[in-house]
């Protein structure tokens, strides 16, 4: 079977992974700090802290936000589910907005057709890779959370994604384009807020009693009493994840690139197919992730259905949030959103695909218009 999404690991990784279990030391420690140091130079962020996944990050995003009680947060409907659960278990309310039909991203009057007087921030998502156009959104004068889980190694006017809102988010699970098996990363323009994140992900505590003792140096009695910050659940990434993660940095461009050369490959074979709708490419200013490959094509679910049965799996990144009777809005009206949950679809785009599987792809969704 071919997949939608996937990674690549090689030697490297499981090199770093034998020599975190010959250390004996798994959990939180040195690859965690050593990771966000490399992370941070190659990404040019001001502040970063690592945790254990992008759903807990976003989770984390909101509570660093500070936001009244009940606060609506303007969330785009074609989005992970993540990103309305963090929201709702912070104590907060997402109202959902729509998106662009052509980048698929959140635009300014998408949020604004849906401010009223609770509304407190916005949270935004790189869609596959493709930046959103920030700038207008920021002038809303709202705090803006960056959903940057599909934008490692995109770029918006020169700027790195994820340092562009408040506060950011990264994920790194098992089919993001930096992988660590499950982990995610959370940045901030102000230093302060992922100071306190690395407070809060263990448990609020900041410290473990051994680092006390260790930079107590033996002036503290008694290490093992922790001075509670805030109330919070574990977070922690490891050092496993994190010894992946710096391997993964080494091979970022290579796979990037990978990723970019298939990402081409569709979109030449399909210029000429009036079928399908392919996917904006970013503007000359931006850099695209090429996270994911979604086209919109006359008779989605069939041309779904008849590649699944050639062994391709594809998928529909995402069903539109409002749509789930659980939050409530399934009255709500987004069109665009509405009319890419029935004509959407992401195509297999990542470094572990041969030539001969792009082909394969390819072939198989001519055979199926023609
Ligand atoms: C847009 C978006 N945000 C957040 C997440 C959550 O990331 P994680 O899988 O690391 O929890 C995902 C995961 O796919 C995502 O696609």
């Amino acid at each position: 079977m071919i997949s939608v999404f996937g990674s690549l690991v090689g030697e490297e990784e499981i090199a770093n992974v034998a020599a975190c279990m010959r250390s004996q030391w798994m959990g939180f420690g040195k690859n965690v700090d050593l990771f966000e140091s490399k992370y941070m130079e190659k990404y040019g962020l001001p502040s970063f802290a690592m945790v254990d996944s992008g759903s807990n990050a976003l989770f984390m995003a909101v509570v660093l936000l500070n936001l009244p009680p009940n606060s609506e947060i303007i969330v785009p409907t074609f989005t992970w589910v993540s990103c309305a659960q963090a929201v709702l278990l912070a104590g907060h309310r997402p109202v959902f907005c729509d998106v662009d039909i052509r980048t698929m991203n959140v635009r300014r009057q998408d949020i604004e057709a849906q401010i009223t007087a609770k509304t407190a921030a916005v949270m935004i998502v790189h869609y596959a890779g493709l930046s959103v156009d920030m700038d207008p959104i920021i002038e809303l004068g709202f705090p803006v959370i960056e959903d940057a889980a599909h934008a490692v190694d995109s770029t918006y006017k020169g700027m790195p994604c994820g340092s562009i809102g408040d506060i950011a988010i990264f994920s790194y699970d098992a089919v993001k384009n930096l992988t660590v098996g499950e982990g995610g990363g959370i940045a901030a323009r102000d230093p302060k807020n992922v100071e306190r994140a690395k407070v809060m992900r263990y448990c609020g505590i900041g410290k473990s009693g051994f680092d006390s003792a260790v930079s107590a140096n033996g002036r503290s009695e008694r290490w093992w009493e922790y001075n509670i910050q805030e109330p919070f659940i574990k977070m922690l990434p490891t050092n496993m994840a994190a010894s992946i993660g710096l391997a993964q940095l080494d091979r970022i461009d290579t796979l990037q690139a990978r990723r970019k050369e298939i990402w081409k490959m569709y979109q030449q074979e399909f210029a000429d197919m009036p079928e399908i709708v392919t996917p904006a490419e970013a503007e000359p200013c931006d850099r695209h992730s090429y996270f994911t490959y979604c086209i919109r094509v006359p008779r989605r679910d069939e041309l779904a259905h008849y590649l699944l049965k050639k062994e391709i799996y594809t998928t529909l990144r995402y069903h539109p949030l409002h749509l789930n009777p659980i939050y409530k809005q399934t009255e709500v009206h987004l069109p665009n959103s509405e009319q890419l949950n029935l004509d959407a679809l992401s195509i297999p785009l990542h470094p572990r695909l041969s030539d001969n599987d792009v082909s394969k792809v390819v072939d198989e969704i001519k055979t199926f218009f023609r």
